[in-house]
C-alpha cells in the first residue's frame, strides 16, 4: 500500500495543515512503534513545508537532558540541557515558543548557521510532564507564525497520544 503523503500546493497554510494532519493520522494509526511514527511525522512536515530541520528531542530522565530523536535535516546537537536553548526553555516552561529571529533569543543553540527562525512545541503526557520536544527550524525570516504553532501543537498531541499507547 502506498504511504505517500500528498498535499495540494494551492491550499493556504491552515488548509495544508488540515490535510496533513488527516493523512498523518491515517499513516500512524495501526503502527504502535513510536520511533517509526515520529520519523514519518518529521518527514511529512519537512517535505510539505520545506523547512531546514524538523524533528524531535526526547526527555532523558537519567541525565535530565533532551536527547536527539527522529528528525529530517542537517546533523544536529545530540543533547540539550534542561532550560538551555529554545528547546530546553520550552521544556522548562512547558510552553510553545515561536522565535522569529534566533539571533535575538538569548542562549539559542545554533545547530546549523542556516537556521534563522524556529518553533519549539512541548509534547506533554497526561500528567502534564514534558516527554519530548518538536523542533522546527527555518532558513527564512517571517515565515513561521501562530498558524504554525497552533497546528504543530496538534502534531504534538498526536505524538503524546502515541506515548500513552
Ligand atoms: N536551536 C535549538 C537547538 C536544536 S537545533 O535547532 C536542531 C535550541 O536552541 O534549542
Amino acid at each position: 500500500m502506498s504511504k505517500e503523503i500528498k498535499i495540494n500546493p494551492e491550499l493556504n497554510k491552515n488548509e495544508k495543515y488540515a490535510e496533513l494532519i488527516q493523512q498523518i493520522l491515517n499513516l500512524v494509526q495501526g503502527e504502535k512503534n513510536i520511533i517509526a511514527n515520529m520519523s514519518n511525522i518529521s518527514a511529512a512536515l519537512k517535505e510539505n513545508f520545506n523547512w531546514l530541520w524538523v524533528g524531535f528531542y526526547l526527555v532523558d530522565k537519567a541525565t535530565n537532558e533532551l536527547v536527539l530523536g527522529p528528525f529530517q535535516g542537517p546533523v544536529a546537537c545530540t543533547r540539550i540541557a534542561y532550560g538551555k536553548g529554545v528547546c530546553g526553555t520550552s521544556w522548562k516552561e512547558k510552553k510553545s515558543l515561536l522565535v522569529p529571529d534566533v539571533h535575538k533569543f538569548p542562549g539559542h543553540i545554533a545547530c546549523s548557521s542556516l537556521s534563522v527562525s524556529e518553533i519549539v512545541i512541548p509534547v506533554l503526557n497526561s500528567k502534564n510532564e514534558v516527554i519530548a520536544i518538536l523542533d522546527i527550524d527555518s532558513q527564512h525570516f517571517n515565515t513561521l507564525d501562530e498558524t504554525d504553532v497552533k497546528n504543530l501543537e496538534t502534531f504534538a498531541e498526536i505524538v503524546a497520544n502515541m506515548f500513552e499507547g
